[in-house]
């Protein structure tokens, strides 16, 4: 591991980064979402070692990263005249475009599908070390496949250490939850994956409106076929199982906190301890039951900020069964209520009965 300035990467470091690339090494790398376990696109070798110290299923894709437009035509064959003003608006952003892939790039960076998804990451030490490798980077979220992305170098160690070359450690990342992932091959635009630059932003640019499939916001009903194949997969998981209490259906935050209290009550009388997930404004009212708390319904951004690092330290804390508030799905909510759905073993809305479920059974 070695330590880097996020603001004004140290040269020395970067270089002994690229060597390690350029020797087929995989390095960790702080962007301004997430850490991604990084590799060079064109070496397949590198690549296919991604998927085997993650666990990653092979039909996965991964992101390609780029230092700025001029790379781009590297991977991709075309992009279409309207988006190429988008992108010098965007970019570098949290923010990944699907596009046609040019032949060049590995089927194993883009699991056989001939379209290849690409973002310039706005983080200094990101944007120096594929730079000064002078070519693409490809890097999923350095996390053990299923788990929570890592958001501080301590994750990255947790899940794959011992298990890669290089971790570059420039402290805490910045948006917490993994770029926005869209598909602009489609018209209308699809999202994939909502993240920190919001839909409501993107379709503004791109002067359209992007549709957001039940994909997007987090169901995992078995409809149809998944459109982005990560989506399939569980993800985000805690090793407790948390239920998510929506939001949706009620009238005030008071019978809410109410509605989440009844299904802890319900896992402590079934014996099992429980660790809540709240926001700032509501954690007052849980008593002395043990709680992670998230941030402030009224700025989304810290709620997704510390959402991965509170799903480790929820399973840090004393406690069998985590219960989590949920958020109100505009803007950077969208990304959070997607991640929290998919890290979820029960969901639970307030509006309807809960149905027959024991705590005991869950997972
Ligand atoms: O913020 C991020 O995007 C982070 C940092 C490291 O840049 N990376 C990241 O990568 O989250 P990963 O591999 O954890 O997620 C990539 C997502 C997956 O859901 C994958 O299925 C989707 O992007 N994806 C990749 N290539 C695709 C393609 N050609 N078509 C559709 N979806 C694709
Ligand atoms: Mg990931």
């Amino acid at each position: 591991m070695l330590k880097v300035s996020p603001l004004k990467p140290e040269p020395e470091v970067i270089e002994e980064a690229v060597r390690v690339l350029k020797n087929g090494g995989l390095v960790a790398f702080p962007t301004e979402t997430v850490y991604g376990l990084g590799a060079r696109v064109f070496d397949r070798v590198a690549v296919k070692r991604i998927f085997e110290v993650k666990g990653r299923p092979p039909d996965n894709p991964l992101i390609v990263h780029v230092s700025g437009l001029k790379m781009l035509k590297d991977v991709v064959t075309e992009v279409p005249t309207y988006l190429r003003k988008v992108l010098e608006k965007v970019w570098p952003g949290p923010i990944t475009f699907v596009l046609k892939k040019r032949p060049e790039v590995p089927r194993e960076v883009t699991a056989g599908l001939n379209t290849v998804a690409v973002r310039c990451p706005a983080h200094p030490v990101a944007l120096a070390l594929i730079d000064s490798l002078g070519e693409p980077v490809a890097a999923p979220s350095a996390n053990l496949s299923g788990r929570p992305s890592p958001t501080r170098p301590e994750h990255v160690i947790e899940d794959l250490g011992g298990k890669i070359e290089l971790i570059l450690d420039a402290g805490e990342t910045f948006f917490g939850v993994e770029s926005t992932v869209i598909n602009v091959l489609a018209d209308p635009p699809v999202l994939l994956r909502p993240g920190p630059f919001t839909v409501e932003e993107l379709s503004k640019l791109l002067g359209r409106k992007v549709i957001i499939p039940p994909q997007a916001r987090g169901f995992k009903e078995g409809e149809g076929p998944a459109l982005s194949p990560g989506v399939k997969y569980r993800h985000y998981s805690p090793k407790k199982p948390l239920i998510l209490v929506e939001l949706s259906g009620l009238k005030s935050l008071g019978d809410y906190v109410e509605c989440v209290k009844t299904v802890a009550r319900k896992v402590v009388r079934e014996g099992r301890n429980v660790v809540l997930l709240v926001s700032e404004e509501t954690s007052d009212y849980y008593g002395d039951l043990p709680k992670v708390v998230l941030g402030s319904r009224e700025n989304l951004y810290s709620v997704a900020k510390n959402l991965f690092k509170a799903l480790r330290a929820a399973d840090r804390v004393e406690g069998d069964v985590i219960v989590s508030e949920g958020f109100e799905e505009v803007g950077v909510g969208l990304a959070v209520m997607n991640r929290l759905r998919k890290a979820s073993v029960k969901i639970i809305r307030c509006s309807e009965p809960f149905g027959e479920f024991t705590s005991g059974g869950l997972r």
